[in-house]
């Protein structure tokens, strides 16, 4: 299968280019950039130097479609919604990375995001792209949103006890994230001398991540969800944990949770649940698709606490999104991704 990575220079783009490189049937046939248009992949990225003289070029549809199947857009949110549509329209199909495509309404983007949608007639086509929770939908889809980074984590932590009729309402997520995160454009907060050695919250109650974790377990719970978000800034490159506090209401045993957990689980093959007493820490799943849970029930108060840790670029995006290729191709899901964490 030839595939095209709008958005190659970035981050995430660069990761897709890793991961695929050692896909067995994808071939990386179309790379682009913008500011690094005309440069060699392995210039940028020394790591990748298997790409040869593969050079990023700026992004043209025409050129898109002729040279590949199968688009992974990893631009920005705003300049993915421009790209996608004559992707689509060209017989394509898209697996987006931004945030363009999942929150399904217009308003709510504008809400949250600024900006006008201008592809609002693919909103209610797109696939939201969480495997655990959508591969059926994921299968026949032509445009698959990947979510992003904190929702990942956040509702691989919390979908389990949503779909078992939990009340969610009020729940906490206090999530921690290495600052690839926010892609590879500089920015003050990502200095090394304002990040290293200090961790901080930030976006709290405005994080755009918000509406799009409320809007899949409200979807799950069959009622309004709002839950109380704080994202970190910790001084790491890499992954995310998300420790997420629950009030269960009636008894409930350390049994049923478990009960309910690896029943929900039963089968995914990214995610590993910890043994009791044992929690999840980000060195475990760098470089990895995988997702590590691990959970506490202070039974005499139905307290829960639940931690899922990830990698930020693989399965909270270009990992993810080769998943979702997989499902959407008929390939085995675990294909080009059955890597390791990389410890220490
Ligand atoms: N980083 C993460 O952990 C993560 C996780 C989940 C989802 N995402 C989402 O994935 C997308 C990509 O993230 P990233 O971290 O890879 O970002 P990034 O490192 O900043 O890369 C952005 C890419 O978009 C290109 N680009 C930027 N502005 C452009 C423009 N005006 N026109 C055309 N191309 C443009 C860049 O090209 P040049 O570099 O050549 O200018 C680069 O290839 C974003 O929507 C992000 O929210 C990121």
């Amino acid at each position: 299968m030839k595939v095209g990575i709008i958005g190659a220079s970035g981050y995430t783009g660069a990761e897709l280019m890793r991961i695929l490189h050692g896909h067995p049937h994808a071939e990386v046939a179309y790379v682009t950039a913008h500011t690094y248009a005309g440069q060699r992949v392995k210039d940028l990225y020394p790591h990748l130097h298997a790409y040869g003289d593969v050079t990023f070029t700026e992004f043209d549809a025409a050129r898109a479609l002729d040279a590949a199947d199968i688009h992974f857009v990893a631009l920005p949110h705003g300049k993915a919604m421009e790209v996608v549509p004559p992707l689509l329209e060209g017989g394509a199909r898209v697996v987006d990375l931004s945030a363009d495509f999942r929150l399904g309404d217009p308003e709510l983007y504008r809400a949250w995001y600024g900006v006008q949608h201008v592809a609002q007639h693919l909103l209610q086509e797109a696939v939201y792209g969480l495997p655990e929770l959508n591969a059926g939908e994921i299968a026949g889809a032509r445009l698959v949103a990947v979510p992003g980074c904190y929702p990942t984590a956040a509702l691989l932590a919390l979908a389990p006890l949503a779909v078992r009729g939990h009340a969610l309402d009020g729940a906490v997520i206090d999530a921690k994230s290495g600052v690839s995160g926010a892609g590879r454009t500089l920015s003050l907060a990502a200095h090394f001398a304002q990040a290293e050695g200090s961790v901080k919250p930030y976006g709290v109650g405005s994080h755009r991540h918000t509406p799009e974790i409320e809007r899949v377990l409200s979807g799950l719970c069959g009622g309004e969800v709002r839950v109380m978000f704080v994202p970190h800034l910790v001084p790491m490159s890499r992954g995310i944990l998300a420790t997420c506090y629950v009030r269960l209401a009636g008894a409930v045993t350390e049994s049923e949770v478990e009960e309910v957990y690896r029943g929900f689980y039963d089968g995914a093959p990214f995610i590993v649940l910890l043994e009791k007493g044992r929690f999840p820490e980000t060195k475990c799943v760098a470089g990895s698709n995988y997702c590590h849970l691990g959970w506490h029930l202070d039974g005499d108060k139905g307290a829960l606490t639940v931690a899922a840790a990830i990698d930020n670029l693989v399965k909270g995006a270009s990992g993810q999104a080769v998943q979702c290729m997989n499902i959407m191709l008929g390939y085995g899901e675990e294909e080009g991704l059955q890597a390791l964490g990389i410890f220490p």
